[in-house]
């Protein structure tokens, strides 16, 4: 369920652009995205899903562009940046990533527990408390304390999911989550994204998952050369394209020449 009655968006991206060296990979992405919407990003290889993701949580900077998160301009291209206003963007706009990244010295539990403590200062006992309720909520409850080479990539993208939520984030992003998964562990990370989204989380998925795009998400956005040639509703977008490149591109995901 989507709603904005203050007509404040969670996110809003405007006019981003991003070069890298003389290269322009982004060349003016606009994006608003109310509380509790989920929007996926669709789009060829190469065509600038990641860079506009890493965009949104400063992980790479636009060279021009704002990003407002709920209603307050947290980044300007035109404005010098602190690493506290980084800092504070990195809690509100959580990251999950294609490859876990998770520490291997660590358990599960001390996974999800170690950036409450670190990035808000929550106690030992507090942040596992915390990590506990959202490991089990996640399904891995039995699990919390493996590290995660004894853990299969759906069960450690789970805790990279848990990790992301003990910050209590505004929106989340995640990037291709189900890419590194063996296909039959990826139901179980796919189902607890579809939660989150129905339980009003606001969500930015770089996914190739048509059907799971089709089935969870509010809008998707098409990304083709760094340049966004659609937005709309998933099942409009991706059932019916107008778009010819859309068309071709959602052609050869499914499978149909
Ligand atoms: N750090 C970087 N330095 C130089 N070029 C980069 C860098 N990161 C990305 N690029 C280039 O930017 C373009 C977009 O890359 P990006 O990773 O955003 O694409 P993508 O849509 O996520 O692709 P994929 O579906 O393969 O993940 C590519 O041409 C890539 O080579
Ligand atoms: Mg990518």
């Amino acid at each position: 369920m989507t709603t904005n009655p203050e007509g404040i968006f969670a996110l809003s991206a405007q006019q981003i652009r991003k070069s890298f060296g003389s290269k322009e990979i982004l060349h003016g992405i606009n994006l608003d995205v109310k509380k509790g919407e989920h929007i996926a990003i669709i789009g060829p290889s190469g065509s600038g899903k990641s860079t506009f993701i890493r965009c949104l949580n400063l992980l790479e900077s636009p060279n021009h562009g704002t990003i407002d998160v709920c209603g307050e301009r947290i980044f300007d291209a035109a404005e010098k940046i602190s690493a506290k206003s980084v800092r504070a963007l990195r809690k509100r706009v959580g990251m999950v990533f294609q490859s876990f990244n998770l520490f291997a010295t660590h358990t599960a539990l001390e996974n999800v527990s170690l950036a409450q403590r670190l990035v808000l200062d929550r106690s030992r006992t507090e942040s596992e408390a915390r990590s506990e309720e959202l490991l089990e909520r996640v399904g891995l409850k039995n699990h919390m304390h493996k590290h995660p080479s004894q853990l299969s990539g759906g069960q450690q993208q789970r805790v990279a999911i848990a990790r992301s939520l003990a910050l209590d984030p505004e929106v989340i992003l995640f990037d291709e989550p189900t890419s590194a998964i063996d296909p039959e562990m990826r139901l179980e990370v796919l189902s607890v994204m579809k939660e989150l989204a129905q339980g009003g989380m606001t969500m930015l998925t770089v996914t190739h998952e048509i059907e799971f795009a089709k089935e969870a998400a509010d809008r998707v956005m098409f990304l083709s050369d760094g340049e966004s040639l659609a937005t709309g509703p998933a099942a409009e977008i991706l059932t019916d394209p107008t778009n010819e490149r859309l068309r071709r591109f959602v052609n050869a995901l499914s499978g149909v020449i």
